[in-house]
């Protein structure tokens, strides 16, 4: 049986971006596999959090998870801060892993750009080290995510390797999953970048928001020049990404798209995927709703997940430990 491992960070609005390329791929193949899903909210300590806002936003994403279909009964859901263990491993690992591998990051390369390394926290530095804790801990073979983790994953596997060529078979060596599509979806208003729930709300579709505001954003969305509705994300960057949107809600694939919409104009294609999505994200709501005012059957959801992670976790850092020469 394989272990699938995936998490997303506590830190503002779930958006579509964070949906088709990571969550909605969670639930499957749930019974077939060992499933693990976690919130890294020890993650989100590499930027400053509300303290009240972090502990909201940690409870929100595990309703999320549980909307979109995750079941704790065949999945483990738990929070990182809650396991310990991921902090334990995440120092011994620290000392397996260079600066210029860290350097090479692109998420460090891409911040550090515009303002020197000297005023970056350790922690965001630092943090794919973490991550690749968070995965070698549970015997991981796959990680589903979007493509801008992929290399944390590989750099996961790096750290893997040399740890077993000294002490050993330790850890199973995993590797990212990436979706064909909805991989990267982007803004809404410049084609040219990743969604993030970080930048400004005309940019984005939060899975909160509402059916007009979400038709409103997909009307306002920027096309490309001509008026074809034809998939070319290198000419028509604009089209392609609201084409992969809805494919991916309508789960049906891009050829399918392009036929639905053959003889129509942007205008229409815009509407038409604006009601789709809000439909949609008012089904995952209803869900969301229901998991999230009863907050009692949600932390013992969590309990059970903690506890089940732990056994695992544990075992894996006596495994650790004693090969290094900790007591
Ligand atoms: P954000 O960039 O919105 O802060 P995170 O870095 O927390 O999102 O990413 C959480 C998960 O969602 C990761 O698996 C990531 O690859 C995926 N993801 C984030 N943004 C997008 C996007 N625009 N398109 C596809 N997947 C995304
Ligand atoms: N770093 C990931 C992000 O920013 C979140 C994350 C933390 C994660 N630990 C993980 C994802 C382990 C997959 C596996 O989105």
């Amino acid at each position: 049986m394989k272990t699938v491992l995936s998490g997303l960070k506590p830190t503002g609005e779930m958006t579509i971006g964070n949906y088709l390329g990571a969550m909605k791929h969670w639930p499957l193949n749930q019974g077939d596999n060992r499933s693990i899903f976690f919130v890294p909210n020890t993650h989100a300590l590499t930027a400053r959090q509300d303290p009240a806002e972090l502990k909201k936003r940690t409870l929100d994403l595990v309703a999320w998870l549980l909307a979109v279909g995750v079941d704790p009964d065949k999945s483990i859901i738990l929070v990182q801060s809650m396991v310990p263990a991921h902090a334990e491993l995440f120092w011994i690992l620290d000392n397996f892993v260079t600066m210029g591998e860290l350097h090479r990051m692109t998420q460090f390369k891409d911040k550090t750009k515009k303002t020197s390394s000297e005023g970056q926290l350790v922690g965001f530095f630092n943090y794919p080290v973490l991550m690749a804790a968070d995965i070698l801990l549970y015997d991981t073979n796959e990680v589903p995510v979007g493509d801008d983790q992929a290399q944390h994953v590989e750099l996961a596997r790096n750290i893997a390797t040399r740890f077993n060529n000294i002490y050993g078979e330790t850890f199973i060596l995993p590797k990212a999953v990436v979706p064909s599509h909805g991989a990267r979806v982007k803004r809404l208003d410049d084609p040219r970048y990743k969604m993030s729930k970080s930048d400004r709300p005309d940019s984005y579709v939060a899975l909160g928001e509402n059916a007009e505001s979400v038709v409103k954003k997909f009307k306002r969305a920027v096309t490309d020049s001509d008026t074809t509705i034809i998939y070319d994300p290198k000419n028509k960057p604009a089209i392609a990404n609201l084409i992969e949107i809805y494919a991916g809600f309508a789960d049906v694939d891009i050829a399918k798209v392009e036929k639905i919409f053959a003889a129509k104009g942007y205008g229409e294609f815009k509407q038409a995927l604006g009601e789709l999505v809000a439909q949609k994200l008012a089904t995952l709501q209803l869900e969301f709703e229901k998991y999230r005012s009863n907050e009692e059957k949600l932390m013992s959801i969590i309990e059970q997940g903690n506890t089940r992670a732990s056994q695992i976790a544990n075992k894996k850092l006596a495994e650790v430990k004693i090969k290094v020469g900790l007591l």
